[in-house]
């Protein structure tokens, strides 16, 4: 398990867009398995991922309202995507494409974690959400999440009425 916090570096990773950066957690979000892959890209070795919330590799660009809507979602068994910007153990950062899935206990259903994969995202997406998702961070500090979620819902209206969170983190891939 890793504990320090890096300071962001404004540089970032390309990924290969052969690989998958895999994970899967227990009910909390507590890293239990993850691929080399993921090792290489953020730096860490597997013996400090797993054992380590996953937050581990959060930015500090992300806004708070993207993690709230996700674990609404995931926690009531929905698989979704979203797009992220993580962090690396050295500080500098890499945009992932993030399909979520449940995993279930094959008796009783009951959700006993997540699994995640993640692929390279395009420039396009990059550029729309970079700003965005900055502007929702400095909201959140003024307006708290709820601000943060009224500016997000008003930047979707921008792509037409029938794009809503719940649409975004659906079909994502549809929308760009
Ligand atoms: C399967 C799974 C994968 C996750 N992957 C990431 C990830 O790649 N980056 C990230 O910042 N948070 C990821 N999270 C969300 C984190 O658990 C956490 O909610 C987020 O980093 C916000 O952390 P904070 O609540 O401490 O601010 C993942 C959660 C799950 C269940």
């Amino acid at each position: 398990m890793a504990t320090e916090k890096p300071t962001p570096v404004d540089k970032e990773i390309e990924l290969d867009n052969t690989k998958y950066i895999e994970s899967e957690t227990d009910i909390h979000g507590n890293i239990t398995d993850c691929n080399d892959y993921f090792a290489e890209i953020s730096g860490y070795t597997k013996d400090e991922l797993i054992g380590s919330p996953h937050n581990i590799v959060r930015h500090p660009d992300m806004p708070k309202i993207i993690f709230k809507e996700l674990w609404e979602r995931i926690k009531n068994g929905h698989n979704i995507t979203a797009v992220i910007k993580n962090m690396a153990k050295d500080g500098r950062y890499y945009w992932v494409f993030t399909h979520f899935e449940i995993i279930r206990d094959i008796n009783t259903k009951e959700i006993k974690g997540y699994r995640a994969y993640r692929k390279m995202v395009s420039p396009h997406i990059k550029r729309v959400l970079d700003p965005l998702y900055k502007r929702l961070v400095e909201i959140e500090k003024s307006d708290g999440v709820e601000g943060s979620k009224k500016a997000l819902e008003e930047f979707l209206k921008e792509g037409g009425e029938h794009v809503t969170i719940d649409n975004l983190m659906e079909e994502i891939h549809r929308f760009y």
